[in-house]
């Protein structure tokens, strides 16, 4: 008798199942540190704010993949807290692109199924950025595809901060504070830890990403910039998670 091949339902899943990528096993949450836009376009020349534009493009391709591939939950870093000490010409262009971005793909991501949630402070963006994402937010609320979480004016530590804020104005009696609590009152609580997060452009940091809910969290560095980053290099990364064992402190046998 013949052996039954997995069905792939679109061409990403065709590709992972050809790279011997099992789909029952996915990363349920993939992180993605966008970086290297600076350095790729300093190489070829162009501004940074080119770079920038070309790194969007590639934000497109790479929702577009982690969703056929039927990862649940993709976020991506799009402006640190700490960003806000670039030039201020980069930094507005920056706000500028993202609430662009966020305009224009509405539509496609709202046809696509794809559920729009953001972390960071908010109150801290140009308010033609805050209403953009609130917008997208709103319509895509309701959305059963992949969750798709932009984070902008995230700062790790400042998550943590606010929800000791939060822990504090609720007036918890401290004997009853434990690691739930705090993940409880991080930005989306609901959303399961990353399993994967993936950084561009060769640099072997975490930035303030996540730092709370990427304690176990397996990393893939790639040298390829983000400008440069193709479906393929997703797939290569969730490729390499696959054959990691990860073992959260204890002894497997
Ligand atoms: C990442 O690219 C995008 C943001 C931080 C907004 P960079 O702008 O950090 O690119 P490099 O690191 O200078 O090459
Ligand atoms: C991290 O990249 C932030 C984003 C990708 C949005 P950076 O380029 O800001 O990080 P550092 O400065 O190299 O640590
Ligand atoms: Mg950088």
């Amino acid at each position: 008798m013949p052996v039954e091949q997995p069905q792939a339902a679109n061409k990403t899943a065709a590709a992972a199942l050809a790279l011997g990528i099992d789909l029952t096993r996915l990363p349920k949450h993939v992180a993605i540190i966008m970086d290297g836009n600076g350095r790729w376009a300093k190489g070829k020349g162009i501004g940074r704010l080119l770079g920038h534009r070309e790194g969007y493009k590639t934000l497109r391709g790479a929702l577009l993949a982690a969703s056929e591939l039927g990862i649940g939950y993709l976020t991506v870093y799009a402006f640190s807290a700490e960003n806000w000490r670039r030039p201020t010409d980069e930094v507005s262009g920056l706000m500028k692109l993202i609430e662009q971005a966020a305009r224009d793909e509405l539509r496609s991501m709202h046809q696509n199924g794809v559920r729009v949630r953001t972390a960071g402070r908010l109150d801290g963006v140009p308010e033609g950025l805050r209403s953009a994402l609130e917008h997208g937010v709103e319509t895509t609320s309701r959305n059963q595809g992949i969750t798709f979480t932009l984070a902008v004016n995230y700062g790790g530590r400042a998550e943590i901060v606010d929800a000791v804020r939060e822990i504090v104005a609720e007036g918890a009696a401290p004997e009853t504070i434990t690691e739930e609590t705090i993940s409880a009152h991080m930005y989306n609580p609901e959303h399961p830890e990353p399993d994967l997060m993936i950084r561009t452009a060769g640099e072997m940091r975490w930035s303030n990403f996540l730092i709370w809910q990427a304690a176990y969290c397996e990393l893939f560095v790639t040298e390829v910039p983000w400008p440069e980053f193709k479906p393929a290099h997703l797939l290569e990364a969730v490729a390499a998670y696959q054959r990691r064992t990860r073992k959260f402190g204890a002894v497997l046998e």
